[in-house]
């Protein structure tokens, strides 16, 4: 038995240093996030030193000398460790912490992409937008940000309230409906950074994550315009038969640029093949998730607003899944 504790706890344990990276506050991965770990372990210490100090004292109250217990009886440690030391410590820990956001607030450059993103229930409506504010094209919960350059992200939301956070690259911010707010995000070095919905937000809150994968300029400029492009046309006769059930059964909510399909309550689907995973980072993206989830996705993820497509025959669902795999 004790064996196979240890084997539990081997694989619990085992993979974090690897999870680290991807999302964690404790490993920044941007200036942002940074301060924030700074200030927090300048708190963190302070407050074990001041703990460990508050125990040493106790601890002398109860068990030492009379001579010291009548020391600390005595009014100056009332004034001096009640009033005073609390009041410089913690007006120093605000001067200290309001001072990082200044200086923080002072250095930020003009950024030099900007990208809207939608809290959906329960995924991310990614809009790119060009200097002017307009919109380049419409993607869906996989974000690619170019890396070491001030990024600004529009959040949004028009149904709840979402908190759309990237632990490794910046602090949480709400996306309030009727109320806009800008978070900015640099990315030190590519990389491949998780974030997640922060706030409760109904059924699937805790299934509402999205990947953030910094790249180098040439490749960001390279993705963007790929992404500019409408669909692939279908190649052969499965992806046309296809291509048709997408046009039958999903156009009213997803938009595939260059079709006749332009739903917008769904994600856009225009190159779905090319994303790193479907639902909002819950699932693989591959043929049979892709499957699995049309004929499914009350199952997988129940209330969200996609209905189960589960009367279509197993030949039809092939022919469906692989049109949205080749949509690179
Ligand atoms: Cu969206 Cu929680």
């Amino acid at each position: 038995m004790p064996r196979v504790r240890r084997l539990v706890l081997l694989a619990i344990l085992l993979p974090a240093p690897l999870r680290a990276g991807l999302q964690s506050v404790l490993h920044p991965q941007g200036a942002q996030a940074a301060r924030i770990a700074d200030i927090s372990w300048v708190m963190f210490s302070g407050g074990a030193i001041i703990f460990t100090l508050v125990i040493l004292v106790l601890t002398l109250a109860l068990y030492g000398s009379a001579k010291i217990r009548r020391r600390l009886g005595g009014r100056w440690i009332i004034i001096g460790a009640g009033i005073v030391f609390p009041v410089l410590v913690l007006t120093a820990l605000l001067v200290y912490s309001l001072g990082v956001g200044a200086v923080a607030a002072r250095s930020e450059a003009r950024p030099v992409t900007r990208i809207e993103v939608v809290g959906e229930m329960w995924w991310w409506r990614l809009r790119y937008l060009d200097q002017d504010g307009h919109l380049l094209f419409e993607t869906a919960n996989d974000i690619r940000i170019p890396a070491d350059v001030p990024v600004e992200f529009v959040l949004k939301s028009d149904n709840v309230v979402h908190s759309f956070w990237i632990p490794s690259l910046a602090g949480k911010l709400d996306m309030v409906p009727g109320h806009v707010n800008h978070l900015r995000v640099q990315a030190k070095g590519p990389g491949v950074y998780r974030g997640q919905c922060a706030e409760y937000c109904g059924a699937q809150h805790a299934k509402m994550m999205f990947d953030v994968k910094a790249v180098t300029m040439e490749d960001f400029q390279a993705w963007l315009t790929a992404q500019r492009l409408p669909a692939r046309e279908p190649a052969n006769e499965t992806l046309r038969s296809g291509q048709q059930l997408f046009l039958k059964a999903c156009m009213e909510c997803h938009t595939v640029r260059g079709t006749a399909a332009n739903g917008i309550s769904g994600p856009d689907l225009t190159h779905v093949g090319s994303r790193s995973s479907l639902a909002a980072g819950i699932l693989p993206n591959n043929i049979g998730a892709l499957a699995g989830w049309i004929a499914g996705s009350q199952h997988i993820k129940p209330e969200n607003h996609m209905p189960s497509f589960d009367q279509m025959t197993g030949a039809q669902l092939r022919a469906l899944a692989q049109y949205m795999d080749s949509l690179k």
